[in-house]
């Protein structure tokens, strides 16, 4: 095991119904809140407004931010910000998916003084300055998915550049976090599915790519999987089951706490793909996560077997007896494929709109500049040249 820091300072509060708690953790972190939301659905299944009454009922005021887009934009969260200092907003509060909950990070920076707020990510440029404030946050999911609700990072896009990049800091993590799975059950069936397979790839990428000798980690990995392919079947066929809700949430912030790759590291390659695929062609983040995992799985398992056969013995259940590790590393790619299936998420480019390998080298190019920490190539178990991102990509069309 890797030596590490563990650091988690926020409250999180769980459970169906908890919610109704916002108004007395609001007081303890300002008078006058803006609340960042997406355009649409917030608003139409009434959390804004209860979240409103609520506050109110504590004497907390608010102003309503409701233009955060899905891979929201840093011009979105310029513009929110300035609206936050013009209203005297003391706290911020992200109420929706992982776009609202990182747009709500980057305001709270922005707000005190980081603006633009562009320049202060790193997306390839020596990055010259950093985050000195940031206004408290506070997170509300309304989708299971990112984990954002419970880490310091926000990822934040570019619409003049096509580029999606990381902004963090110690001062970005939310003081409170109210997880109330029931806030869930609207999700539509897509997004639920989109978010289910986020939550696999945050476990996962560290388990194929993290030190060795970490059993600690690789079973929390393959519990937090197993817990996702179990109840998201059952989030899809009835989106108000609020146990399988409950259990997706819980998975979700869990992932990308830091608790289950602490002491693993291993970076993560697959979402580095996936932000050039979205800050390019707009797609969803899970779904674009579904079209290369598989892709990339399959280009990686030769050169880690032993990896891909504890998944396939302790997450599929699959019996190695006469078989070489080779042969039981691959039926963990082919196991992981029938489950995207059985989700129809076992995509292609096509399916995302996208019919040409046009822009290829570009994303390459930008997966490299971003991700790669100033080498050639990206780190995983079979290093990812620009030839191979390309390949990988095309493996999908
Ligand atoms: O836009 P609105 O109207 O809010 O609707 C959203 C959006 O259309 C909808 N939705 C959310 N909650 C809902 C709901 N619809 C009905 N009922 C509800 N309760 O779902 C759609 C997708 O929402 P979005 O927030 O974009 O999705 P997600 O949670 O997947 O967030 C994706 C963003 O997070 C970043 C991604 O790159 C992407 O920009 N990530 C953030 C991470 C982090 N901070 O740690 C890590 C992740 O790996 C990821 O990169
Ligand atoms: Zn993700």
């Amino acid at each position: 095991m890797q030596n590490f820091t563990f650091f988690l300072p926020t409250k999180i509060i769980f459970g169906p119904g908890e919610i109704q708690k916002i108004g007395l953790e609001a007081k303890v972190l300002g008078e006058k809140a803006l609340i960042v939301t997406g355009k649409r659905s917030a608003a139409a299944y009434g959390i804004v407004n209860r979240v409103e009454d609520l506050l109110e009922k504590e004497g907390i005021g608010a102003v309503i931010f409701d233009k955060i887009e899905p891979n929201p934009r840093a011009s979105t969260i310029d513009d929110a910000a300035a609206l936050a200092e013009q209203n005297g907003c003391d706290f911020i509060i992200g109420l929706g998916g992982g776009s609202a909950m990182d747009a709500a990070k980057g305001i709270a920076a922005a707000a005190s003084g980081a603006k633009p707020i562009w320049d202060y990510i790193y997306h390839g440029q020596p990055l010259v300055k950093h985050i000195a404030r940031a206004l408290p946050i506070m997170e509300i999911p309304t989708l299971a998915a990112t984990g954002s609700e419970a880490n310091s990072g926000a990822v934040i896009s570019n619409w003049e550049t096509n580029e999606k990049a990381v902004l963090g800091s110690p001062l970005l993590f939310p003081r409170v976090s109210i997880i109330d799975p029931e806030l869930t059950i609207t999700v539509p069936k897509d997004y639920t599915i989109d978010g289910g397979i986020d939550i696999i790839c945050h476990v996962i990428e560290g388990f194929f790519t993290g030190a060795d000798n970490t059993p600690i980690q690789d079973r929390f990995s393959l519990s937090v999987t197993r817990t996702v392919m179990d109840y998201l079947p059952e989030a899809v066929e009835d989106p108000a089951d609020i146990e399988a809700r409950s259990q997706l949430s819980w998975s979700s912030a869990v992932a990308l706490s830091g608790m289950v790759g602490s002491g693993r590291g291993g970076p993560f390659p697959l979402h580095a793909m996936e932000h050039a695929l979205s800050a390019h062609y707009d797609v969803s983040h899970g779904r674009g996560l579904a079209l290369l995992l598989p892709r990339l799985m399959e280009y990686t398992y030769p050169a880690r077997p032993h990896k891909y056969a504890i998944m396939a013995r302790e997450l599929f259940g699959i019996d190695p007896e006469g078989k070489s590790e080779l042969e039981v590393a691959k039926l963990a790619v082919d196991w992981m494929i029938d489950f995207l299936q059985s989700v129809g998420r076992y995509i292609r480019l096509s399916d995302l709109g996208i019919n040409d390998d046009s822009k290829f080298e570009v994303m390459a190019d930008d997966t490299l500049r971003i991700y790669s920490r100033n080498r050639e190539f990206l780190d995983n178990p079979k290093p990812l040249y620009k030839r191979d991102i390309v390949e990988i990509f095309r493996m999908a069309l």
